[in-house]
C-alpha cells in the first residue's frame, strides 16, 4: 500500500520518533509499505514520520527497488562511528524541488535491528553514509533544511512558501 509523504511543516516531521518493541507482523507490512511508498516516489530513503509515524524505522535502497542486495531497512538506528567530511546536495521526499548542500560525515557506521529485531551494523561511503545520516536525522526530528546556512534556510523557506501559496504544495 502507498502511504502519503508529509510534506514540511508538518510537525509529525519535527517530532522524534519513538523506539520500535514489537517486532511483528504489522510492523514487517508497514515496513514493505515504506519500501512501496519510496519506489513510488522515486526516493532512495524513507522514515516513518515522512509517512506520518513517529517511530524510529527506516529503509534505504540506493538502487530504487532494482537490487533486492541494496534494500537496507533499519530499526532502532544509532550511528557509532563517522569519519571525514562531505559536502554535496540532497533533498528530500518532504521537501520536493528544495536540494541544498550540506555537510555530512564521509563514512557512517551505524548499529541498527532489523525487521526482526536483530541487530546488526551496517557501513556506508559517500551516497550511503550521506542517506544514512539523513534518515537517521529524520528518525530524531532533524531535518535536512536545519542542517544549512541561515540565509539558504530563510531563501529555501521564502521558496516553500511561494510554492504553498500557488496551490503547488
Ligand atoms: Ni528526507
Amino acid at each position: 500500500m502507498i502511504l502519503s509523504i508529509r510534506k514540511y511543516p508538518d510537525p509529525v516531521l519535527q517530532q522524534p520518533g519513538e523506539p520500535v518493541t514489537e517486532f511483528d507482523k504489522t510492523l514487517r507490512s508497514f515496513i514493505g509499505d515504506m519500501f512501496e511508498t519510496m519506489y513510488a516516489a522515486q526516493g532512495i530513503g524513507l522514515a516513518a514520520p515522512q509517512v506520518g509515524v513517529s517511530k524510529r524505522i527506516t529503509v534505504i535502497d540506493l538502487s530504487g527497488g532494482k537490487d533486492p542486495e541494496q534494500r537496507l531497512v533499519l530499526v532502532n538506528p544509532e550511528i557509532v562511528e563517522r569519519s571525514g567530511r562531505l559536502y554535496d546536495e540532497e533533498g528530500c521526499l518532504s521537501f520536493p524541488e528544495i536540494r541544498e548542500k550540506v555537510v555530512r560525515a564521509a563514512t557512517v557506521k551505524v548499529r541498527a535491528q532489523d525487521e526482526h529485531g536483530k541487530w546488526f551494523e551496517a557501513e556506508g561511503e559517500e551516497l550511503l553514509s550521506r542517506c544514512m545520516q539523513h534518515e537517521i536525522d529524520h528518525l530524531d526530528g532533524i531535518l535536512f533544511i536545519f542542517r544549512i546556512s541561515g540565509l539558504k534556510r530563510d531563501l529555501a523557506l521564502r521558496k516553500i512558501r511561494k510554492l504553498q501559496r500557488a496551490g503547488e504544495w
